[in-house]
């Protein structure tokens, strides 16, 4: 095929962004603009994501983001192949505003429209960052989802495991909150943790000792909270190091059932490459115990930048160029859908 280029529009969560992406005829990809719109400081009052002032933004603020990213590219409309849109899964409001500019844009110059399922273009960043060849295993953490998919084409995932409670994201952002830290609470922890005693408080390891590659962290979260109030109740409140030691215990146990659960995944489908996606891999303490897990198997380890282990355009747009190149394309009857499960 020649070269191709796309302009990619997510807007599921709380990031407005829009990319554009040219894969070359070689198979590489270019990324030639790729602008994200965080929504954190709008959010943070009420501690977590409100579905209703995310959708509000997504509207305020996709026209800018999509004009930002043509023009950060250099192209107009013209140089365009094809747009490609989050279709879900997501929060109902910002899929709506996506998909209605996205309908619009391609009812006007004429361009193939192609709908993304968020969980894709996460899952396919590999093939964007490193040309990675099929099949791969692809642990995808995020505050949203928590997930192991064999991917063996641009329209073929299964899933291995997942969470049968919280995101591991979404347990940061907990115990960060049980213990005062600012949201989202992930990269706060860590820090907290990494001057930490991990062996002073002993936190379970949920579903450990189940088979398969399910995983849980709601009881982990409950049990943080218990060993917090133990400690109040004996001192009367926290000191510095009681919260350090409670984030470091807390890290390793995440860390040490994402290790573990990781083995199993790459035993049941043992693939040549292990690549994570999603905000807690941005995580060290975990990142590191992946990797071993990953080098014991005899698996490549991967982990593309921060910038695209997190919700972006980029990876929208190039999912979509797959699923162009698979020969799909949507038209103006493209429904968004709050669940949509790969
Ligand atoms: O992928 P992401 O940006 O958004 C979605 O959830 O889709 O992930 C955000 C999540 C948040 O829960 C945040 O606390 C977590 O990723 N996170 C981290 C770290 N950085 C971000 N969790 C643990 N350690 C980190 N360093
Ligand atoms: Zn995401």
């Amino acid at each position: 095929a020649d070269r191709i280029t796309f302009l990619g529009i997510e807007s599921s969560c709380d990031d407005t962004a829009a990319a554009v992406v040219r894969r070359e005829a070689d198979g590489s990809a270019v990324i030639l603009a790729s602008v994200v719109e965080g929504q954190v400081s709008l959010h943070a009052p009420f501690g977590g994501v409100v579905p209703e002032i995310a959708a509000r933004a997504h509207a305020e603020r996709l026209d800018h983001a999509v004009e930002a990213a043509l023009s950060q590219a250099g192209l107009g409309l013209g140089d365009l192949d094809g747009i490609a849109v989050t279709a879900g899964p997501g929060l109902i409001g910002g899929l709506l505003s996506g998909l209605m500019l996205a309908k619009g844009l391609s009812a006007a110059t004429g361009l193939p429209m192609v709908g993304v399922n968020h969980l894709a273009g996460h899952a396919l960043t590999p093939r964007l960052t490193d040309a990675c060849a099929w099949p791969y295993l692809m642990l995808l953490v995020s505050g949203g989802h928590c997930q192991f998919l064999a991917v063996e084409g641009p329209e073929s995932y299964r899933r291995l495991g997942s969470t049968i409670d919280d995101a591991p994201g979404e347990a940061f952002d907990k115990i960060a909150k049980l213990l005062g830290l600012p949201q989202p609470g992930g990269p706060f922890v860590e820090r907290e943790a990494a001057s930490g005693d991990a062996r002073r408080f002993r936190f379970p390891r949920p579903l450990l000792d189940r088979p398969g590659c399910d995983l849980s962290f709601s009881g982990l979260k409950t049990a943080v909270l218990r060993a917090r109030d133990e400690v109040i109740a004996a001192k009367g409140g926290l000191t510095l190091q009681d919260r350090r030691d409670l984030c470091a215990g807390f890290q390793l146990a995440v860390a040490d059932v994402l290790a573990e659960k990781t083995r199993r995944a790459l035993a049941a489908f043992p693939v040549p490459l292990l690549a994570v996606a999603g905000g807690v891999a941005a995580n060290q303490a975990i990142r590191a115990k992946l990797e071993t897990v990953a080098a014991e198997a005899g698996a490549t380890f991967l982990a593309p930048p921060l910038r695209l282990c997190t919700d972006n355009g980029a990876m929208i747009a190039w999912a979509g160029i797959e699923r162009f190149l698979a020969g799909e394309t949507d038209d103006a009857g493209l429904a968004a859908r709050s669940r949509w499960p790969l």
